[in-house]
């Protein structure tokens, strides 16, 4: 899908996300996943800050996000929340940072958005500094048989409505990327998963001797 009809998309959802922010949905979920972010955090795909209020107040934030009325919302709630954060209005999947720049990347029901959600874990084992975390909280297809077909049904009509798929095995997903999966839950029928991961570094860096 072509970026700009998807960025509007998104933020004419965005006093939505605002809405459910103040209504803190999904807040155990998120109290759960949220309960270690250390040092230098990037938070991909912020949408509206619903995140914000379950940071440590001492972490230091880069947010990323697409749409500019997202990322208005979510400096709202940075401010409301006493976070310290520098927003970049970017496409993940356009952006790069140095090795090793962050302590934890934060990603919360963003991988069902990319056009190429694997490209986008592996920049994140990139991105994480060896001893960092990597928290996942993503949505996708259900371990239910009956659900999921339903999930497969609607995929197009919920991208061409949210921007959003439905269909995506999530944890494999994870499992095929570069992050080693130290734990994780699954919830509603296998739909949402919370997953602590950490980068896998050091394969590339192995000089090759030549005999
Ligand atoms: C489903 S919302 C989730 C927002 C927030 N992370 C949360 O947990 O409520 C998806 C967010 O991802 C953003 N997004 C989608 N694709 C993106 C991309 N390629 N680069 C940056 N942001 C993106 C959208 O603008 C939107 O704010």
């Amino acid at each position: 899908m072509e970026r700009t009809p998807l960025i509007r998309k998104f933020d004419k959802q965005a006093p939505h996300y605002e809405k459910r922010r103040k209504e803190q949905t999904q807040k155990v979920w998120r109290e759960t996943l949220l309960r270690s972010p250390q040092g230098h955090v990037l938070e991909v795909a912020v949408g509206a800050g619903a995140n914000f209020p379950y940071y440590p107040k001492h972490v230091e934030v880069t947010a990323v996000d697409f749409s500019p009325e997202m990322i208005r919302k979510a400096k709202e709630a940075a401010h409301e929340n006493g976070i310290q954060a520098k927003f970049m209005t970017s496409d993940i999947e356009r952006l790069s940072f140095p090795e090793n720049s962050f302590d934890t990347i934060i990603s919360t029901l963003s991988l069902c958005g990319y056009q190429n959600p694997s490209a986008v874990l592996n920049q994140f084992n990139q991105w994480c500094k060896e001893d960092g975390a990597i928290l996942l909280m993503e949505h996708g297809l259900s371990s239910h048989p009956l659900l999921s077909r339903l999930q497969r049904i609607l995929d197009s009509l919920a991208v061409r409505v949210v921007g959003c798929h439905q269909n995506r095995d999530i944890m494999q997903l994870i499992h095929a990327s570069k992050l080693i999966i130290e734990k994780q839950e699954s919830h509603r029928l296998g739909m949402v998963h919370l997953v602590w991961a950490r980068p896998q570094k050091g394969m590339n860096s192995i000089p090759i001797l030549e005999i």
